[in-house]
């Protein structure tokens, strides 16, 4: 058929009111975040997926979800998957703080704005990614510190030897609950650290390393200080199996707060757990939203956490969410 005006006019026609059904159906397009995750290490790592999940959902916000097992590498190609899907925004927990210029370049000359949860990088452009969504680790550090050196007081400020259990090694709570705790029992030249290190955040390398600190140390160990609960619960067998009872022979210090650590804490075995909160979805779909609509967001957001001691442990363990 030839094209004449009215034909002409008939295609402008339909094309304007293609324009118009599709403004509406586009302005309803669902907003894609694709995220990774750095595993499924811990029980804390389990509330803070089920969190992103869930938020997700109720935010009817399409989520490419990925799990790292724990490895950088992972993380970067994860990334670079997203990049190449175009998904309109990437977050992240990275597993360690260094080695993301590279990706992180990528995703920005893409156009993609990245949003950081739970752990920091160390990048010497921070506007390689738009915000951080996490707790303050250092903080953390020095709040087991603080009941530490309160404990020593109460008990008489007797000579206390200490073993740590660190997280993953490079991971910035690792790195920042050992500098916050360093800094607060450096006060006190009776606590001494007879040795520290990691059990990479898992129950079975937690256990693993408390059983080689009870052979070298035996009963010179009085407190442990573990980086997460899930360490903490590994090296509580193996203060068992030696023969000890964890709580009472060795004071045992631990960062989370989930529900294994209070239920611990019920048991008498564990004496103090600092809360981490896992619960960031909520937190990361707002922010998504609101960088994918241009408005300006917070460069750095950070959580309200607590200090649950044993004594409290009964009574909060009903209201505990993770
Ligand atoms: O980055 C948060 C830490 O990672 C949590 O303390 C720990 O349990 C997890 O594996």
């Amino acid at each position: 058929m030839p094209f004449t005006r009215r034909t002409l006019l008939g295609v402008a026609v339909a094309a304007a009111m293609a324009c118009v059904a599709a403004t509406p159906a586009q302005a309803a397009k669902p907003l894609t975040i694709g995220f990774s995750q750095v595993g499924a290490e811990s029980e804390w790592r389990t509330a803070n997926t089920a969190s992103i999940k869930a938020a997700a959902r109720q935010a009817n916000i399409n989520l490419k979800f990925a799990d790292a097992q724990q490895q950088q590498q992972n993380q970067v190609k994860a990334i670079r998957s997203f990049i190449a899907q175009r998904v309109d925004v990437i977050a992240f927990s990275p597993v360690v703080e260094t080695g993301w210029e590279t990706v992180l370049r990528e995703a920005k000359n893409a156009k993609i704005p990245v949003i950081l949860t739970d752990r920091a990088v160390k990048v010497s452009d921070p506007s390689l990614y738009v915000s951080f969504i996490g707790s303050d680790f250092v903080e953390e550090g020095r709040r087991a510190g603080r009941w530490l050196l309160d404990y020593a007081k109460k008990n008489g400020d007797k000579p206390l030897n200490i073993v740590e259990l660190q997280g993953t090694v490079g991971s910035a709570p690792a790195t920042d609950r050992k500098n916050g705790f360093a800094e607060v029992i450096a006060g006190n030249p009776k606590l001494k650290v007879l040795r520290s290190q990691t059990g990479d955040f898992t129950r079975a390398k937690g256990k693993e390393v408390m059983e080689a600190f009870l052979k070298s140390e035996g009963k010179n160990i009085n407190v442990l200080y573990a980086h997460n609960d899930d360490m903490a619960i590994g090296a509580i067998q193996a203060i068992e199996e030696a023969g000890l009872k964890p709580g009472k022979d060795i004071v045992i210090v631990s960062i989370d707060g989930v529900r294994g650590a209070f239920e611990a804490m019920m048991k008498g075995k564990l004496n103090v757990t600092i809360e981490c909160n896992p619960l960031l979805g909520p937190t990361l779909m707002q922010t998504a939203q609101a960088v994918a609509a241009g408005q300006p967001v917070a460069k750095r957001i950070t959580v309200q956490e607590g200090v649950f001691p044993a004594e409290v442990a009964a009574k909060e363990f009903p209201n505990r969410k993770y």
